[in-house]
């Protein structure tokens, strides 16, 4: 029995009882699981489900780019929920949030959701949306796909002299919680991950902005955004934007296209 499997009962009981409908699906193998689940949801399935993979074959990262990851090496999944919140802005950063929390004190979060540690990406959040019916406050299914590495880097990927927000290599897992397996990482992030989702359903980015706080990666940082405006990180705002202040003033950066790096 895969590791993923040995934990899959554990999991649904742990969530069920409070999100009616949920299941749990392990998977050998599969293109992404974002993908699959944004497949299930055109062909009109709704209901709330975690589906994990041992290995992906096409997994999928933010702005159009791949997600790799080697059987073994990550943990890889996605949790669909139908959600109906008054207001969007901020989930992706309230996931991230979640995960940092339930991972380790000393996780990260560099906007808009990526997990570091020690300025390292040890994992990414992909939230996709599919619509469920028109009008407003039609609910639609959201896809809150994640990839977490769990093998510790090899020590000559590492950086010689840790500069604390250089992403040299990724990070691992290990590194934190040695000998923690996927599954096991697994049962602890994801009932937490669902309670944190309904819970920005009720209640939205307010609730989560001091949590990103104590998380923020890049507060008081200097920066570089893709579009090439320099400044320093200071923070988000109550929906969610990184407030970087610039020679021109504060500039609120939403776009999820826009990426932004330590400079
Ligand atoms: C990023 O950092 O760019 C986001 C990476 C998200 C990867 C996860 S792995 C599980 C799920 N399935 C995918 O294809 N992508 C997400």
């Amino acid at each position: 029995m895969s590791d993923l499997l040995a934990h899959a009962e554990d999991i649904w009981l742990a969530i069920a009882p409070g999100l009616p409908g949920f299941t749990v699906e392990i998977l050998p193998t599969v293109d992404s699981t974002n993908s699959e689940l944004m497949r299930r949801a055109r062909g009109g399935l709704m209901e709330p489900v975690l589906l994990a993979a041992d290995e992906q074959t096409a997994g999928r990262g933010r702005m159009g780019k791949g997600w790799h990851s080697q059987a073994g090496q990550s943990l890889t999944f996605s949790l669909a929920m139908p959600l109906a919140p008054s207001d969007w802005s901020g989930l992706s950063l309230a996931v991230g949030v979640s995960l940092a929390e339930a991972l380790h004190p000393e996780v990260k979060l560099k906007w808009p959701n990526d997990l570091w540690f020690q300025g390292r990406k040890l994992g990414g959040i992909l939230v996709e949306t599919a619509h469920m019916g028109q009008g407003v406050g039609a609910q639609r299914l959201v896809v809150a796909g994640i990839g977490i590495n769990m093998a510790r880097p090899a020590a000559a990927s590492l950086p010689v002299v840790e500069s604390a927000l250089t992403p040299v290599a990724p990070a691992g897992l290990a590194e934190l919680a040695m000998g923690q397996t996927a599954g096991e990482t697994l049962e602890c992030v994801a009932p937490a991950l669902v309670r944190d989702i309904l819970m920005f359903e009720r209640m939205g980015f307010t609730a989560f902005a001091q949590r990103f706080a104590q998380r923020d990666a890049l507060a008081g940082i200097p920066v570089q955004l893709s579009d090439g405006t320099q400044g320093t990180a200071q923070g988000v705002d109550g929906k969610g934007a990184l407030q970087v202040k610039t020679d021109r003033g504060v500039v609120a950066v939403t776009s999820s296209e826009v990426s932004v790096r330590p400079c």
